[in-house]
């Protein structure tokens, strides 16, 4: 586990700000492009089934978790940095009646609290990119998935430079910590032990999600001037300039949204 001060400091970020309610205003109860429409699309590439137990690493706040389980018949155990996300990601599955096939765990994915060999599939959605040391989550994913286990993730891609203040933007409101392309991300995957892989690119859910934030940010403008909401320093425009921005590194190509999936060696 990479655990130096500054990684730690890292971590314990992303996993507060994913904690917060300004979060759930801007990007809904799912934490990653694409929602639930593209976890069941990852689970049905996957080819998941009632014989598998999943590993969803930074499960969040067990959404991806609980869906899959209802759609697929399979069982799934969540890990996630966060206490928080734990605690609700627990009730979530019991209000949803889900409890005997999902489970939840606090973990960090560099240090996966699990035995070698546990899972037959691992998933990984838009969390690879916050990682500090992705050789090691892959490592990690790799050591706790059998033989011919599955891998599946969806990710942030930077393909490129970007201009400093999007990455500044991207690392305040995603935690991305050096997101490659997608042949980096299928390098270190591979590095790893895992092989076979299919590439897809998925950008057009990253381009919604942007539309979805700023329309949620036009709302959120509204709620202040009628002075239903106050939000501190946060500049809305800014925000809203930053995300149109972000729209045209997407048509670009420099940013994107890709989903990898694999099997182990
Ligand atoms: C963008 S959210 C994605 C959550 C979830 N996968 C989803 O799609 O709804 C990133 C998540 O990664 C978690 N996280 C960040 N660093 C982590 C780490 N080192 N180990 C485990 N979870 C981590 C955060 O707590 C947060 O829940």
């Amino acid at each position: 586990m990479s655990d130096s001060a500054v990684d730690r400091e890292i971590k314990i970020c992303c996993a507060t700000f994913y904690e917060s309610e300004a979060i759930r205003m801007l990007l809904g109860e799912s934490f990653h492009p694409g929602g639930l429409a593209l976890t069941y699309h990852l689970g049905e590439v996957l080819g998941l089934n009632e014989a598998d137990h999943v590993l969803d690493v930074a499960c969040g706040r067990g959404v991806s978790a609980v869906h899959l389980a209802k759609s697929f018949s399979c069982h799934i155990t969540g890990a996630d940095y966060s206490h928080q996300n734990i605690d609700v990601a627990r009730n979530h599955a019991a209000e949803q009646g889900v409890s005997h096939l999902v489970g939840f765990r606090q973990g960090d994915a560099e240090g996966l609290p699990f035995h070698d060999r546990t899972f037959g599939a691992v998933i990984s959605e838009c969390s690879f990119c916050t990682f500090p040391n992705k050789e090691i989550a892959a490592e990690e994913m790799a050591r706790v998935v059998c033989k011919n286990g599955r891998i599946g993730f969806t990710d942030m891609t930077v393909n490129g430079a970007l201009p400093d203040e999007i990455r500044s933007m991207l690392s305040w409101v995603a935690c991305v910590t050096g997101a490659g392309t997608p042949e980096n991300y299928t390098r270190i995957l591979e590095k790893a032990g895992f092989t076979d892989f299919v590439v897809e690119n998925q950008k057009d859910w990253l381009l919604e999600m942007v539309r979805a934030v700023r329309r949620r940010l036009l709302a959120i403008e509204l709620a202040v001037g009628l002075g239903k909401l106050d939000l501190g320093d946060l500049d809305v425009n800014e925000g809203k300039r930053l995300a149109q921005n972000a729209v045209e590194l997407i048509y670009d190509g420099t940013l994107g949204y890709t989903l990898i999936a694999g099997r182990r060696a």
